[in-house]
């Protein structure tokens, strides 16, 4: 028998959870508003709201807690945080800063300006939001392909190359500051973007003359995926692949709290000495010096440990392992899932799972929300909320996909923990049909409304 693949790690601390009844989380639910973000932890028995911060980090990286040098300046540290972007990503330069946001802020500030155009493949809300934030404005050009929940493709973050060369070609260059490729593609599903994509991104850039920038949130994701599923990569190691995708662009933003394994942090790498130099004056100024930006130097050294473990193999096999396990329930369940996969969360599409909903009705937050009745799993809505209004216009965004996204802690929950997630739903789908009314928006902030909206019931 081929031997299965397990966990790579054991536990060796734990964190109790408790379910709670029908009847209380009917409670806390209408008092958080229906929005999700309101809820108490110890409301909700499993956490799928995020994967960001919320994985639990080794033996190894809690020792190198310890060993933090908090020096204010050229602290030990920041050496080892260095080495280990250059070492894995191949970056010469780079500035430490809190999150993945602010490395966006930041670099943003530094080269983005009212009236620019950011083409992309589906940016995140944060990266639209810094854009817009500046009177600038994203443009998707992921391929058609990623709007199709039911379509098997290997690589739905991919860009389409010609409705990106027709942004090129349609706006002068000083206008498009830079390209932003977000591997994994959040925003489409957690769904990766192939090496020869990127490659072609970065072809058609230097053609314009245009700097690219990959959101690597979840970058060792993404080169996992090219490993097993794209030619030509299978007896590559993911550190290599990591280097090639890089390779390929001439910076990075990054939110360390996804595949760094950590609970805060976060860094832009930078090819370009005069780029760093001058986004460095931003760093100080929102950020911290240099050599910290918002960090300690215990995260610091905790965020090194954790770009080395985030890049095995075994781990990633089974991180991702187990999200398929888990969406390969629900879709032998017959329930809407974005197929293939995510790296680090099953989407499911509200749309075909509550086709009697009108789209003003907030689908996926309704799903959410139903799924938090069912059985205290907090998933999140990637959707009408999440996609705002139109800055110019005030009305709201439809986006072509209407999703709740289940996303998995990195190292957290065990496969009895994806059974009865799964159960949860297949609940909620056997009872789908009396499910008549969804949700209306009360309360709302001008940008990332869906952190505070308060909602009720149709
Ligand atoms: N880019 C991507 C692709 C992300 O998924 C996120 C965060 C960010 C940037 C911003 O990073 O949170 O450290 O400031 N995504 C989280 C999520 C919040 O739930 O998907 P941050």
């Amino acid at each position: 028998m081929k031997l299965p693949f397990a966990e790579s790690y054991k536990t060796k601390m734990v964190e109790s959870i408790r379910r709670s009844t029908r009847e209380e989380r009917e409670k806390w639910i209408q008092e958080a508003n229906y929005n999700l973000f309101n809820l108490k932890s110890n409301q909700v028995f499993i956490d799928l709201l995020t994967d960001s911060g919320t994985g639990a980090m080794s033996d190894k990286q809690w020792s190198e807690m310890m060993l933090g040098d908090e020096s204010y300046a050229g602290a030990s540290s920041y050496s080892k945080m260095k080495n280990a972007i250059s070492e894995i990503t191949g970056f010469p330069y780079f500035l430490p800063t809190h999150q993945g946001r602010a490395a966006e802020n930041v670099l943003f500030s530094t080269i983005i300006k009212a009236g620019d155009i950011v083409p992309g493949n589906s940016h995140f809300d944060t990266t639209k939001g810094h854009i817009e934030f500046r009177k600038a404005s994203a443009v998707d050009c992921t391929i058609d392909e990623a709007f199709d929940t039911t379509l098997d493709h290997p690589f739905k973050g991919d860009i389409n190359l010609e409705k990106l060369e027709g942004v090129l070609k349609s706006n002068p260059k000083e206008k498009i500051p830079l390209i932003i490729v977000t591997v994994t593609c959040n925003s489409s599903g957690g769904q990766p973007v192939s090496m020869k994509n990127m490659k072609a991104v970065s072809q058609l850039a230097k053609k314009y003359d245009i700097p690219v920038f990959f959101d690597s949130a979840r970058f060792a994701e993404n080169a996992y995926f090219i490993k097993i599923r794209e030619d030509g990569y299978r007896d590559k190691s993911i550190r290599e692949i990591v280097l090639e995708m890089f390779s390929y662009a001439d910076g990075m933003t990054m939110s360390s709290k996804k595949d760094a394994i950590v609970n805060m942090g976060g860094f832009i790498g930078f090819r370009d000495k005069g780029l760093f130099e001058k986004a460095t004056m931003y760093n100080i100024l929102f950020e911290g010096y240099i050599s910290y930006g918002g960090m300690s130097g215990r995260d610091m050294n905790a965020l090194a440990q954790g770009l080395y473990e985030g890049t095995e193999f075994n781990y990633l096999e089974t991180r991702i392992g187990q999200v398929a396990y888990l969406g390969q329930k629900l879709k032998d369940f017959g329930i809407p899932v974005q197929y293939p996969f995510g790296g680090h969360a099953i989407f499911v599409d509200a749309k075909r799972f509550l086709p009697q909903l009108p789209k003003e009705q907030l689908v996926a937050q309704t799903l959410a929300v139903e799924l938090y009745l069912e059985g205290g799993v907090r998933g999140v809505e990637i959707g009408t909320l999440l996609a705002d209004r139109d800055p110019e216009t005030g009305e709201n965004r439809y986006p072509e996909l209407e999703l709740m996204r289940l996303a998995i802690p990195r190292r957290v929950y065990s496969d009895n923990h994806m059974d009865f997630i799964a159960a949860a739903l297949f609940n909620v789908f056997e009872r789908k049909e009396q499910i008549t009314k969804g949700l209306k928006i009360v309360e709302e902030a001008p940008i990332l409304r869906h952190f505070t909206v308060k909602l009720e019931k149709v």
